[in-house]
């Protein structure tokens, strides 16, 4: 076996969750040791801003990221239980739902205490795009997969829907990633800018901010991979037989060919596949 044969999945995981902890450690490290006031909320030490960087940190990017791998990851496990990782899926974005209101919340409350002006800058709009599309994608998701069902409205939306809804929810869910990241990113530089005084002496403080913005991006690309893994190419077991089955089709049969789509392994299958009707309900 080649080593381009060896499955990415578990190593490439491992990394998702070192960089995702170094995020979050990372910020709170940085709130601890270096930011005046540290976590205190609503006592005009400074302290409140600290929950803003800490719950977005948290909530929108780390939480958002493990509540998209709750969906591949129990599949490699063979925890064929779809409706669970659903339901850990609802729960782990709730928690980030809470968290982003909170580091709402937060920012408005600081920028009231300094007497600061707001939207300024463009971490303030990118990060208040994201936020609002977050909270409206959260929000249809909970009406058409939880309130839906629960009060029998699904049966007005029927079956063919609920597939068009789940794809359009899933492609939401990868722009609003990278919307929320975009928004940590420039959220550091707008942070070192307020909080350290000089950065080009590169300070311990910027380059914590660095390291942050680095493994932020790593986290993003890791776990974005693992959720949209494509098919790997495999060799042709003979190219030999299959010519002389076929006949000689020329230079394009030969080589490589992408692996034909294995139900088992394809972690999004649940979102893409046309589902026969029966199957909907099941599935969705
Ligand atoms: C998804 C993540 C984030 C979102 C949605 C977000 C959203 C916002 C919004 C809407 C404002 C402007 C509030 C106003 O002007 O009234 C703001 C300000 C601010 N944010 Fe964030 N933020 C995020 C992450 C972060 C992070 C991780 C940090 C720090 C590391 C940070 C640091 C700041 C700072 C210092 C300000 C005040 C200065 C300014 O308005 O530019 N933010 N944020």
């Amino acid at each position: 076996m080649a080593w381009w044969d060896i499955d990415p999945f578990w190593p490439l995981l491992i990394i998702s969750q070192l960089s995702g902890f170094g995020v979050v450690g990372i910020m709170t490290y940085w709130i601890m040791e270096y930011k005046k006031g540290q976590f205190s909320w609503g006592k005009h030490d400074g302290g409140t801003i600290s929950y803003h960087a800490f719950m977005f940190t948290l909530g929108m990017v780390f939480l958002f990221g493990e509540a998209m791998l709750l969906f591949p990851v129990p599949k490699r496990l063979h925890l064929r239980s779809h409706f669970w990782r659903k339901v850990m899926h609802g729960c782990t974005q709730s928690m980030a739902i809470i968290f982003s209101i909170v580091g709402l919340k937060a920012i408005f409350l600081a920028k009231k205490e300094g007497g600061h002006h707001e939207f300024y800058s463009i971490h303030s709009w990118v990060g208040m795009a994201s936020a609002m599309l977050f909270f409206l994608q959260q929000g249809v998701a909970i009406f058409f997969y939880v309130f839906s069902k629960f009060f029998g409205l699904s049966k007005f939306f029927g079956p063919r829907f609920m597939i068009r809804f789940t794809s359009m929810h899933t492609f939401f869910g990868y722009v609003l990633f990278a919307m929320a990241i975009a928004s940590c990113l420039t959220g550091m530089d707008r942070w070192i800018a307020i909080f350290v005084p000089d950065y080009s002496l590169r300070p311990t403080p910027t380059l914590l901010g660095d390291i942050y913005a680095l493994m932020m991006m790593l986290y993003g690309v890791v776990v974005t991979y693992l959720t949209t893994r494509p098919p790997t190419l495999k060799k042709k077991k003979s190219t030999h037989h299959k010519k002389l089955a076929n006949g000689d089709r020329g230079e394009e049969e030969k080589g490589l060919q992408p692996e034909k789509e294995d139900k088992q392994l394809n972690d999004n299958d649940h979102e893409l596949t046309p589902m026969k009707k029966g199957d909907a309900e099941n599935n969705i």
